[in-house]
Formats: C-alpha cells, sequence, structure tokens
C-alpha cells in the first residue's frame, strides 16, 4: 500500500474516526511497528511534516532515517535512457532501489519546481520512487500533492464542526514568493469527499487545475464567499495558469478581522508555515477562533493513520 493522494483513503469519514482513536491512545500500537524502519527523504524544507511523521513512526515503534537529499545526497537523474554526463550523479534506478534495501517505507517530500507544468504535473520524483523502490511510498508533499496535511485538516475539521453540513471557504491570500499549489489541491479533493457546503474564493485568473475543481464551486468575491462560513482555511498558491507566477499581490485578499465578522463565527486554518500580516492578520491568528496550532497537532495523528494501514497491510 502507497500513500500518495487523497485517492488511496477507501472511506475517508473511517479514516479520521480511526485517527481520533489514535489520538485519545497514540502508543497503543507501540509493538506495530518493531524492527522496522521508516526512511525520510528531504528534497525541501520542511518543520511539521518531518517531525510529525517522525513522532508517528516513534509511537509505532519504527526506526527512522532523515535524509535530506538537497544538502547531503547525491544529485538524481530521472530520465529513462539518461546519458549522464552534466551535473546529475546517480540515477533514480539505483537510488530507490538501494534504500528500499534499508527501509521498510520510504517518505518523499519533493515540491514543484514551479517552471515547468508539465514535469509538475508528472511528479518526477515522487513517481521516480514509486516505479523504483520495493517498498511502500508516502508522499510528504509533492509537487501537486499534499496528502498527509489534507488528511489532518479533516481530523481537525471533525473535532471543531458544530453543524452536520458546515460551510468550508478555502481562500487563496496574497505571498510575496511563488508557492505550488499542493496544499489547496488535496484540501480541494479531501472536501469533495465532505458533507459540506464547500466554496473556493480567489481573484480572477487564479483558478486550480480545473480537473481538481471540477465539482467545486468557485466565487470571485471574497466577502460573498465568507458570508455565514464555519470555517475559512487560507492559503496561498502561484498562478496555475501562467504557471508558476506571481500576478496578484493584492493586500485586500488578506484574511483580517473585517473578513472573518461576515462569517458564522468561523475557525480560521491554515497548514503553516504562515506569512503573517500578508496572508492574515494577527488579530486573527492570535484570536481563540484560530485552530492552525491544533491542526498542525494532527499531522501526527494523520501520519500515524497511514504508517499503521501500511505496516498492516505488511507491504
Ligand atoms: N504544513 C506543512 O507541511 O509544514 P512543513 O512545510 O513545515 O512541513
Amino acid at each position: 500500500m502507497n500513500y500518495i493522494s487523497i485517492e488511496n483513503i477507501d472511506s475517508l469519514q473511517k479514516w479520521v474516526k480511526q485517527a481520533l482513536k489514535i489520538k485519545k491512545n497514540p502508543l497503543k500500537n507501540k509493538k506495530l511497528g518493531k524492527n522496522k524502519t521508516l526512511g525520510m527523504l528531504f528534497f525541501n524544507p520542511s518543520l511539521r511534516t518531518r517531525l510529525s511523521t517522525q513522532k508517528a513512526a516513534l509511537n509505532l515503534g519504527m526506526n527512522v532515517m532523515v535524509m535530506n537529499f538537497t544538502n547531503e545526497g547525491w544529485t538524481l537523474e530521472f530520465g529513462d535512457g539518461a546519458i549522464m554526463d552534466q551535473g546529475a550523479s546517480e540515477h533514480i534506478k539505483e537510488a530507490a532501489a538501494v534504500v528500499s534495501q534499508y527501509c521498510d517505507i520510504i517518505a518523499i517530500r519533493a515540491f514543484a519546481g514551479l517552471t515547468d507544468k508539465e514535469k509538475d504535473n508528472a511528479e518526477t520524483v515522487l513517481t521516480g520512487f514509486l516505479k523504483y523502490a520495493t517498498v511502500p511510498v508516502v508522499n510528504m508533499e509533492s509537487a501537486t500533492g499534499h496528502p498527509l496535511q489534507s488528511l489532518a485538516d479533516a481530523i481537525t475539521m471533525e473535532e471543531h464542526k458544530t453543524t452536520h453540513r458546515p460551510k468550508v471557504v478555502l481562500t487563496w491570500a496574497p505571498h510575496p514568493k511563488a508557492l505550488p499549489q499542493a496544499v489547496a489541491n488535496s484540501f480541494v479533493q479531501m472536501m469533495q469527499l465532505q458533507e459540506a457546503d464547500f466554496v473556493i474564493t480567489h481573484p480572477k485568473g487564479y483558478e486550480l487545475n480545473p480537473e481538481i475543481t471540477k465539482d467545486s464551486t468557485i466565487e470571485y468575491d471574497q466577502n460573498k464567499a465568507f458570508e455565514n462560513a464555519d470555517f475559512i482555511y487560507a492559503k496561498n498558491w502561484s498562478n496555475y495558469n501562467d504557471y508558476g507566477k506571481i500576478t496578484n499581490s493584492d493586500p485586500n485578499w488578506t484574511v483580517n478581522a473585517a473578513k472573518m465578522a461576515l462569517t458564522n463565527n468561523a475557525k480560521f486554518m491554515h497548514c503553516l508555515p504562515v506569512r503573517r500580516n500578508v496572508i492574515v492578520s494577527d488579530e486573527v491568528i492570535d484570536s481563540e477562533n484560530s485552530i492552525v496550532i491544533e491542526q498542525a497537532n494532527n499531522r501526527t495523528y494523520s501520519a500515524q493513520l497511514v504508517l499503521q494501514k501500511i505496516l498492516e497491510n505488511g507491504k
């Protein structure tokens, strides 16, 4: 079993319930991962994913090895039949096969490069490991998805919802750096499995991949979208059409108290790290309605559920 995207979840409601059970007694399956090793390979920085996934593995009694590929690993070649006379020192064929001998599960973080849409959509790094590794692979945020994050988001919403069918708004917000669409993509896919009134709001031109958003409502008026919302999930992403570019920095899209006042006393969510007073004002993220820290805590239980399922699955 691999965990690559939200599509790997057979029943989101069941998984959320199971994760909440793990949260109540995280050390219950401490023996399950005995003598098993998780290898975590990072091609990009991390705080939450690295520590929460490591914590999850330790809760299951696993050993953990972490490698920062960008600084410490050989530069990898992913092309079949490549003549390797340029910068890359090692082919993914050998690298993935070798790591598979040391680890029982391989977890990978490899962001979008944001210069070549086709290459990012092809998920070169993740696909390379999937093709050549001989053990299960977990996505710790790839070019197009962050399914461990959106599973944690689902767990957090389940804990905080006060109505069976909440209104949930994914709002774009400005950011000084071009960011991938991965978190937003997985959040949309996860919301499509929820009983909810789900709305995406962003400036015109900032549409996400239409194959992902095809079943979701888009409202270009952010104030209108916020009306009566129960959850506001803020996230920046760079332009998907004018790929990887920042074509809007309008500070009017920052989530502030005046906008939150339009909602039904909504909870504020963000995957973190967050740029204060750019994405969200201090008064909102510091308010009692902000659940960003609990959201980050649930990253442990989403990762633990996934690792547990893989260990139980046995391959
Ligand atoms: N939300 C999240 O993935 O955080 P990190 O980038 O710090 O891992």
